[in-house]
């Protein structure tokens, strides 16, 4: 299914960063969203949860409703957002030939929801692929940090935190782990960053790997 969705994915070049939180991915979108443009492209940059109006009201309760939602009544919002998403914003936008330039897809769903909150990482992916008809992006970004690391800049922030930010320690880890398997698993979609690098550095290692593909 995948492969014969896959190749009728048009023109434009697909883009997602991936990598747990506070590893500096909103930093490094603006970056390369600047250097594209100045490149003559014409970038889309958006991001899941909440890319689109349906997505803005999905994106508030997935991540500001203040009791539980049910493990898998999470991964089917974080993917209703997703199908929303993608056949309203970004496929038109690659039809069009636009570079989509996306913070966080369903790599994350796999990893926080299937990793984090333990459910079947399989089940997880497969669910956003139906979500989206089978739709992958030409490359996945996973800038990886340990959660550590990640934890002292999310606190000099100083931003209150949503509900999977203020998860426990062992769930970032198991959410990094996943991602690293991920990008094992796929290395000819993922490239896989040191996000302890300086921002300067990580974004030419980010822009060297999109050059090639423009
Ligand atoms: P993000 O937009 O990166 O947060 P911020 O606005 O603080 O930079 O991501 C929001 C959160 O949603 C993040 O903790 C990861 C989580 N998330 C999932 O759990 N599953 C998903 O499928 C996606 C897309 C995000």
């Amino acid at each position: 299914m995948t492969e014969a969705v896959a190749s009728s994915v048009p023109r434009g070049v697909w883009i997602t960063l991936e990598g747990g939180d506070g590893s500096g991915k909103t930093t490094q979108a603006a970056l390369l969203e600047q250097w594209l443009h100045a490149q003559g492209r014409t970038v889309v940059r958006t991001r899941e949860p909440g890319g689109t109006e349906v997505g803005v009201l999905v994106r508030d309760i997935v991540l500001h409703h203040r009791g539980d939602v049910a493990p898998r009544a999470e991964a089917l919002l974080y993917a209703a957002d997703r199908a929303h998403h993608v056949a309203t914003l970004v496929r038109p936008a690659l039809e069009r030939g636009d570079i989509v330039l996306q913070d966080r897809y369903l790599d994350s769903s796999v990893a926080y929801q299937g990793a984090g909150r333990v459910l079947d990482a399989g089940e997880v992916r497969e669910l956003s692929l139906w979500a989206t008809e089978g739709a992958l992006p030409d490359l996945t970004v996973l800038l990886d940090l340990d959660p550590a690391t990640a934890r002292t800049r999310l606190d000099a922030a100083d931003k209150p935190f949503d509900r999977l930010e203020a998860e426990a320690a062992e769930f970032h880890a198991r959410v990094r782990a996943a991602f690293l398997e991920l990008a094992a698993a796929e290395p000819d979609r993922f490239v896989v960053l040191d996000a302890s690098l300086p921002v300067d550095d990580l974004a030419a290692a980010i822009r060297a790997r999109v050059a090639a593909l423009l």
